[in-house]
């Protein structure tokens, strides 16, 4: 059902959506012993001895409730109620205030307009004992709320937890957002292929996504050859013709956030990296196929270790196969991220290693401490699959004068180092039997 209803618009999702997050609220307020809750949007974060904020960003649990934009907003909640939206929405002529419409999210709200911060304050009050999430406790408590009540951990592990399960709603969002990437993604390729530089790559998928660089749901990692090997490599150089494009770039719809990364070769780049590429193509879709209820998700990040293995046994670069590199732990500086997270609001969604739903941390084993999922596959859970091969010269040197060195053929990572690496990612939605590849559709 889930499946066939997703491919609507959000829009025809939401009041569900909202009726999904009340009941749930409502269950985690009374197992907590709360009465009402209040959400905060935020307040902006101004950079030190300056007076330029940064991009604002909302309080992921506020913006898992509804897509509206900039701080100061409340939400009140309360069992048997509707939710009841405090705007703020300030006459201002510096900069433009929202122009609030009549869209479809605000129609199952009790909406009360409100000119400033401190007026949305006076209108949050909740009635009995009041929980308050939000970035500003201290201004919550001066106005009236308890210590108890301010940023209670456990309740707000309940609101994590159960966002863990994505509506309807929210995954018509990620793949309205999915559209927009992928089409941008297409024109990146183009540009890479015609042989344009990080900065101009940039440039090109923001045009074609049709958006400003900060409503990317985070900094966009465009890397040419060697820059690849950097997980995160966020500078935009403007050197030209490169052989290797990672891309790693989303785009965001109603605060929902896909994350998507394709690496492409030119015409130009070494046959042995191409092979590596295709190979790991093919690892990463036999990953993403074995996805579905009740398989850990650490089991499969140890099998693309195995995998990985196996594939740099079969290039030549190790001397043993799948199993017995992951045993001596020959595969991490290969691949030495995790294999995914969980995806919504945030691009490292809440709760992939929360041990219960009131809290608590599932760890990753020691030797992979950057595996962000340690939960139990299930229905409705979003996450992304990008396992990675990189030749990374900061940890591979380590190698290079153990006894471990004899299981390497350094000629081929020496030849291999100026291609960076390589990673693969779509964003999969778990259904009752299985998944869906919700990228696959729309960036082959
Ligand atoms: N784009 C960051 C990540 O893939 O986790
Ligand atoms: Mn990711
Ligand atoms: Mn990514």
């Amino acid at each position: 059902m889930l499946q066939a209803m997703t491919t609507q618009p959000a829009a025809a999702h939401y009041l569900d959506h909202i009726r999904e997050r009340q009941v749930r609220a409502e269950a985690a307020l009374t197992t907590e012993g709360f009465e009402t809750l209040v959400l905060d949007a935020g307040s902006p974060f101004t950079h030190f001895a300056d007076d330029q904020d940064a991009p604002f960003r909302t309080n992921p649990q506020f913006a898992s409730w509804v897509p509206l934009e900039g701080p100061h907003h409340k939400l009140v909640i309360r069992a048997g109620h509707r939710p009841r939206l405090v705007v703020v929405r300030p006459d201002d002529y510096w900069y433009e205030p929202i122009e609030l419409g009549s869209p479809y999210w605000l129609e199952p709200f009790e909406v009360q307009v409100v000119p400033d911060a401190e007026r949305a304050w006076a209108a949050a009050h909740g009635h009995g004992r009041t929980a308050y999430v939000g970035d500003a406790p201290a201004q919550a408590k001066a106005h009236g709320l308890h210590d108890d009540g301010l940023n209670p951990q456990r309740l707000a592990a309940r609101l994590d937890w159960d966002r863990s399960y994505k509506t309807a709603y929210e995954v018509a969002c990620l793949e309205e957002a999915t559209r927009v990437s992928a089409r941008a993604h297409h024109e990146a390729k183009r540009a890479f292929l015609e042989g344009a530089s990080e900065l101009e790559i940039h440039h090109v998928y923001l045009k074609a996504a049709g958006c400003v660089e900060h409503a990317l749901p985070y900094e966009s990692i465009i890397a040419l050859d060697e820059k690849g090997a950097f997980l995160h490599y966020v500078n935009k150089r403007t050197k030209r013709g490169g052989r290797v494009l990672l891309i790693d770039v989303g785009a965001k719809h109603a605060g929902y956030g896909c994350d998507i990364t394709r690496t492409w070769t030119a015409p130009a780049c070494d046959t042995l990296f191409r092979d590596l590429v295709q190979a790991m193509d093919r690892i990463q879709l036999d990953l993403c196929n074995a996805v579905k209820p009740g398989v850990p998700y650490l089991q499969l990040h140890l099998d693309a270790h195995r995998r990985i293995g196996s594939l740099l046994h079969s290039a030549g670069v190790l001397d043993c196969g799948g199993d017995e590199a992951l045993a001596l732990g020959l595969t991490r500086p290969f691949f030495p991220h995790g294999l995914g997270h969980f995806l919504g609001i945030q691009v490292h969604d809440v709760a992939g290693r929360q041990a219960t739903p009131s809290g608590g941390t599932a760890p990753p084993p020691t030797d992979h401490p950057y595996l962000r999922t340690t939960r139990t596959i299930e229905e409705r859970m979003l996450f992304t699959i990008e396992p990675g091969l990189y030749f990374i010269d900061m940890l591979l040197k380590p190698m290079r004068s153990s006894p471990l060195a004899r299981h390497v053929r350094w000629d081929l990572v020496d030849r291999l180092m100026p291609c960076g690496g390589i990673r693969i990612e779509d964003n999969l939605l778990v259904t009752a039997h299985g998944h869906r590849n919700l990228t696959r559709p729309h960036l082959p």
